[in-house]
């Protein structure tokens, strides 16, 4: 069985959809830890109802960014975790973490890559004044949501749309697309040639 460790920061909506997946047999995986980076993420709440083990891992006053995810890998190896997924984790991992998990680490940005990277994906696309918005699964390189793109769905912009109302669409179609993409790498479908993910023949 395939191991996935799940990283959040915070409601762990996506995390839910996974577990859910997972119970509904759609997804043959098994989450094997989740891990956050703050005590207070409501994720922990969810991975602890679902008995999936837990680690917080605070960063420490002054501690580079290698040497905390050095201590990330020593759990995910701790838990033989093969695949990581982060669902809303808000800490960027170093050059060496992605290069350790190559093509292993998936991510889900709330907008249509390359438009609107970073933090605030939904309402940056709102402000622009985008028709078209929509959440993308990536792998994880080095640089900012910048991995090759996986799956993304596409839902219409509402001429009364506050930034609230197209979150909640948008992550209705996360909770989709999520899963369906975790499925599609582990079940080794995929194939990347240079940024594009395509469907193995
Ligand atoms: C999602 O909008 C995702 O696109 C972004 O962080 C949010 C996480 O939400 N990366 P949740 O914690 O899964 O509810």
């Amino acid at each position: 069985m395939v191991n996935l460790a799940v990283f959040c920061s915070g409601f762990g909506s996506n995390l839910q959809a996974i577990i859910d997946a997972i119970r509904s047999k759609k997804l043959k995986v098994r989450i094997a830890l989740v891990i956050a980076d703050v005590p207070h993420a409501y994720a922990l709440k969810r991975a602890q109802k679902a008995k999936i083990p837990t680690v917080i891992i605070r960063p420490k006053a002054g501690e580079k960014r290698i040497d905390y995810d050095k201590r990330i890998i020593e759990q995910l190896k701790k838990y033989k975790v093969d695949y990581i997924i982060l669902a809303g984790f808000m800490r960027l991992l170093s050059k060496y973490f992605v290069r350790s998990y190559k093509n292993k680490i998936l991510n889900i940005h709330p907008a249509l890559l390359p438009s609107f990277k970073g933090t605030h994906g939904v309402r940056d696309a709102l402000h622009y004044g985008v028709k078209i918005a929509g959440p993308t699964v990536h792998f994880v390189d080095e640089g900012l949501d910048s991995g090759a793109i996986i799956l993304q769905s596409a839902l219409k912009v509402r001429d009364g749309d506050s930034e609230e109302s197209l979150t909640r669409r948008i992550h209705k179609e996360e909770h989709k697309i999520y899963p369906r993409a975790i499925r599609l790498v582990i079940e080794g479908k995929l194939e990347i040639k240079g940024r594009r993910v395509i469907n193995k023949k």
